[in-house]
């Protein structure tokens, strides 16, 4: 009989490929999949630890779960992904009636688990060592990466698929819990990479983002000795015929080297979009959070990007209210934050993860209402300048890869109304969100859009019909 799996994804990138994953893998034992928990015969929580308020949602929604369990003891409720590696058995003590705890390097055990506890077997846990659990090669091991035959059907678009480079992290910011709970730092083989990438471009993807938790200090030798770099990856993708945009994300500043960058700019099919996180503008928040840069080392980054690579386009994260943080200090960022000007931000507030070195050092001294005035206040100054820099874009045509139909966007008054438009979303090479009038037709295309107005992170336009003859028409 055909089993049901329903699945809930927060997090990163790392956690959605994760999920695709799983899916597919679960599909080849027969599950298809639904978006009602009631339908499900398996539910799956695949979460994530870095902000204690992911955690708690996490709880609050197996919370609801209580009931449905105790009408239905049948059905299988698993948790996944970094907050089951961080808490371990304390899943089943706040939420009894969980079967199932898997960590981030544990998936490809879910079958199997699954099947236990249909045998009767009951409560499953496979979680991996942690950081002081081993040898250094005894952890490595037990963090697998889990990279099963890709399922195309799976993916929120067909055309863009995420491709995992590298899994764990070694850098032990003081604030982050990533390293204890997804391991020591593993590049995977330039062979799997490129195999894979080959597969899924055989297979329609146009678009494919490496993820990894710092991708550019990639390194990995392949069968022949030989090593790797981020560089000479992305050299062998751009050959990819059908592959039509590499991305790669998250980077690490040091990292950020200029060889690198000439890659960036003299591959054709490399976005010169880079997610750089600053996270600080203060030398001394920088030291306590020991990232292994200084405000200077990341302006003499900015200063690279800028002399190689034109048309970047550069984010970043913030965490506000880190341990100690005065206001001259968060002045400091937001000096950075105006100097820099940044495509987007994600801020974030400090939250103390216990198990990190932050929340052994230091205290978690800043008042909630400090930190939120101070995310506010970051914010408001980098929407501000998001608007500035892509008011500028009006007038220009954008190249557009087209996502599907926006869900969210207004409808702008002045576009011309057409009984076939659809309004769809797509983003620039440079990672804009673009909102325009088009047909269903256009999905999955990259597409000349002439942009006539914008919000602080969408460009509103127009697709560039060619009335010319009727071989330019397929642009369109
Ligand atoms: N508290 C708040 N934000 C955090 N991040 C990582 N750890 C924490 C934490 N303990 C943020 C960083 C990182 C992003 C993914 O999450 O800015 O770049
Ligand atoms: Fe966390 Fe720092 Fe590693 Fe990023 S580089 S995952 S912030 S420890």
């Amino acid at each position: 009989m055909e089993k049901r799996l329903y699945i809930e994804t927060v997090g990163c990138q790392m956690n959605m490929l994760d999920s695709e994953l799983v899916v597919a893998t679960l599909r080849k034992q027969g599950y298809v999949l639904t978006n009602s928990p009631d339908d499900a015969d398996t539910l799956l929580f695949n979460t994530c630890s870095v902000r204690e308020q992911a955690e708690n949602k996490t709880y609050s929604h197996l919370g609801v779960l209580r009931d449905m369990k105790k009408q239905n003891p049948e059905k299988i409720i698993g948790v996944m992904g970094c907050m089951a590696q961080n808490h371990q058995h304390k899943i089943f003590t706040r939420a009894p009636y969980v079967d199932l705890i898997v960590g981030p390097g544990q998936l490809h055990q879910i079958p199997s688990m699954i099947q236990k506890i249909q045998d009767g077997e009951g409560k499953q846990i496979e979680v991996s060592l942690g950081r002081k659990d081993g040898s250094r090669a005894e952890i490595t091991r037990s963090h697998e990466s889990f990279d099963p035959l890709r399922d195309p059907e799976m993916r929120p678009t067909p055309f863009q698929a995420y491709v995992r480079i590298q899994i764990g992290c070694d850098k032990f910011c003081t604030y982050c819990i990533v390293p204890s709970v997804r391991g020591p730092e593993q590049g995977r083989s330039p062979e799997d990479i490129l195999r894979e990438s080959r597969h899924l471009a055989e297979h329609g993807t146009v678009e494919i983002t490496l993820v990894g938790q710092t991708v550019n200090s990639y390194k990995a030798t392949d069968s022949s000795g030989r090593l790797w770099r981020l560089a000479d990856l992305l050299a062998e993708l751009q050959e990819i015929p059908g592959l039509e945009r590499i991305k790669f994300v998250t980077n690490y500043p040091k990292d950020m080297t200029r060889d690198l960058l000439e890659a960036v700019r003299d591959l054709s099919k490399v976005s010169p979009y880079l997610h750089v996180p600053l996270q600080s503008g203060s030398d001394e928040v920088l030291k306590r959070m020991k990232r292994g840069y200084t405000v200077a080392d990341y302006r003499a980054m900015m200063d690279r990007i800028r002399e190689i690579v034109p048309g970047y386009a550069v984010s970043s994260d913030f965490i506000v209210g880190f341990c100690g943080e005065t206001e001259e200090e968060f002045q400091k960022t937001v000096e950075l934050v105006e100097e820099c000007r940044f495509k987007n931000s994600f801020i974030f507030k400090y939250s103390e993860r216990e198990g990190t070195r932050g929340a052994d050092l230091f205290i978690d001294d800043i008042p909630h209402h400090v930190k939120q005035q101070r995310n506010n206040d970051l914010l408001a100054i980098q929407n501000r300048i998001s608007l500035e820099d892509n008011q500028k874009l009006i007038g220009d045509t954008v190249q557009v890869l087209v996502e599907g139909p926006s869900k969210t966007a207004l409808k702008s008054a002045e576009t011309p109304e057409s009984p076939h438009a659809t309004q769809l979303i797509g983003r620039t090479h440079c990672d804009r969100i673009v909102v325009f009038d088009g047909n269903p037709r256009q999905i999955g295309k990259i597409l000349p859009v002439v942009v006539y107005d914008c919000h602080a992170h969408t460009l509103f336009g127009e697709v560039v019909t060619q009335e010319c003859g009727p071989e330019l028409f397929a642009l369109g």
